[in-house]
């Protein structure tokens, strides 16, 4: 069986399936910065090849490592799943059984079998958050186009197992062969986005890839981009600004934390969840984001009218770049106008270098001082001075407004259930904590 996938980058001159350790506790040590836990271990049969038999071995999932413990020995056989494209596999002479295949270097692989359908579901879930599949049209039908942007097509599908409907972002494989940079670009977006569960960014479940193109599955949002609401409503009123705002910053936080900068954020790339809805939001398009360790000054990204100024500069930029883009979303729904305005893409950047928003009436007239405060610190040309997400979320115009009256349960992160979101507040409880010690 094989599958070259372009998803999957190959560097590795030894191309040895599996990789060893001397026991799992120097595993953990060697892959793991912070401590790890196994999300997955159970009993089951992998195929030798040489001895034409299947052997019952002890296999475990850590972060997206999978491995499995040598049979009287301490040693571990592992390797990492996101290099790794998965297919089911139908064993012969059993049809009892459940199997998987795991295809590494374009021609490895390695066939498993489980007995029991349930474990196997469990398994074939968790690989899949890793993994790359082949099968889309056996698991999707492809519905009506739901969106376009600069490198993709959105289509609504629906799942073949459980009935639902998903959005899968579809990019043709013809570009990505030709291109080192649009192929990392992918497989970055790809990489950002397993590493992403949080209530305001929009919600990542699988990847698959065959000859012609790449499909990401994405939870599906019907209300459309934030771009066309406003359009459509010419503003918005502060206290649905804020509440607005609180979602995306309560975002930004999260990226900071986990070290990932936007780097195109705008009214296109901020969905919503409804039509009904006009402040219910999701962050998406995640295909400008990058690692801050990955992050490459000389690289300019963004759309003119949203970068921030050090990145036009050509400066060192960071997650505060996207609080800029965030300050030019709030401009534009408080007013109805973009904060650099201009007929062509020159005028656009010229405004946008000198960085000096302007707040004009009418469009600015019933707008308090406050919140044009707040937008001026937001899109501070000096990065340093520019405020942080956890500042922006702490200001008075954001307290004012969202204290008025009580806010819908929707907007509120406590009633998500997102482990993510657990482990903020724990960290933010435990900060509190250190300071009351103080
Ligand atoms: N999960 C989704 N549900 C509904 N529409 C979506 C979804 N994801 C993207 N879209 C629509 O498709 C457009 C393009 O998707 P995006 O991820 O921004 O692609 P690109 O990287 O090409 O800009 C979005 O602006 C939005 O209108
Ligand atoms: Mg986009």
């Amino acid at each position: 069986m094989n599958f070259k996938s372009i998803l999957i980058k190959d560097t590795s001159k030894k191309k040895k399936f599996w990789k060893t350790e001397r026991t799992f506790e120097d595993f953990l040590r060697n892959r793991f910065k912070q401590p790890a836990k196994i999300s997955l271990k159970g009993v089951f049969k992998k195929h030798s090849k040489n001895q034409q038999t299947f052997d019952s071995f002890k296999f475990f999932i850590v972060g997206s490592y999978f491995g499995y413990h040598k049979v009287n020995s301490r040693e571990v056989k592992y390797f990492d799943l996101t290099t790794a494209v998965l297919k089911s596999y139908v064993p012969e002479n059993s049809s009892s059984s459940y199997g998987f295949t795991l295809i590494r270097y374009s021609t490895q692989s390695k066939d498993f079998v489980m007995e029991n359908k349930a474990a196997f579901e469990k398994w074939w879930s968790r690989l899949k958050l890793f993994c790359v599949q082949t099968d889309f049209s056996a698991s999707y039908e492809l519905a009506s186009q739901v969106g376009k942007g600069n490198f993709a097509t959105v289509h609504k599908v629906k799942s073949k197992k459980d009935g639902k409907y998903y959005a899968a972002k579809v990019i043709a494989v013809e570009g990505l062969t030709k291109s080192m940079k649009l192929r990392q670009a992918v497989r970055t977006e790809l990489a950002v986005n397993r590493k992403m569960r949080f209530p305001t960014i929009l919600k990542y479940f699988e990847v698959y890839e065959d000859e012609q193109k790449i499909y990401m599955i994405f939870e599906l949002l019907e209300g459309g981009e934030l771009f066309d609401r406003v359009l459509k409503r010419k503003r918005y009123s502060e206290r649905e600004a804020a509440i607005v705002m609180k979602q995306l910053l309560e975002a930004l936080q999260f990226l900071e934390e986990k070290g990932i900068v936007h780097r195109d954020l705008k009214l296109e790339n901020i969905l919503l969840v409804s039509e009904e809805d006009d402040c219910l939001i999701r962050v998406a398009d995640f295909g400008l984001a990058t690692f801050l360790e990955m992050l490459d000054p000389k690289v300019r990204c963004g759309t003119p009218g949203y970068v921030a100024p050090e990145i036009i500069a050509g400066e060192m930029y960071d997650c505060r770049s996207d609080m800029f883009a965030a300050g030019a979303v709030l401009y534009i729904l408080l007013s109805g106008c973009t904060p650099f305005p201009g007929k062509t893409f020159e005028e656009i950047m010229s405004r946008n270098r000198k960085c000096s928003p302007k707040f004009n009436s009418p469009y600015w007239a019933n707008v308090s001082f406050e919140a044009i405060d707040f937008v001026v610190k937001m899109m501070t040309a000096d990065h340093r001075k520019r405020l942080s997400p956890k500042e922006a979320l702490e200001s008075p115009w954001m307290k004012k407004m969202l204290e008025a009256t009580r806010l819908p349960s929707r907007y509120n992160l406590e009633h998500h259930n997102s482990i993510e979101y657990l482990l903020v507040v724990m960290n933010n409880y435990l900060k509190i904590i250190g300071r009351r010690r103080q």
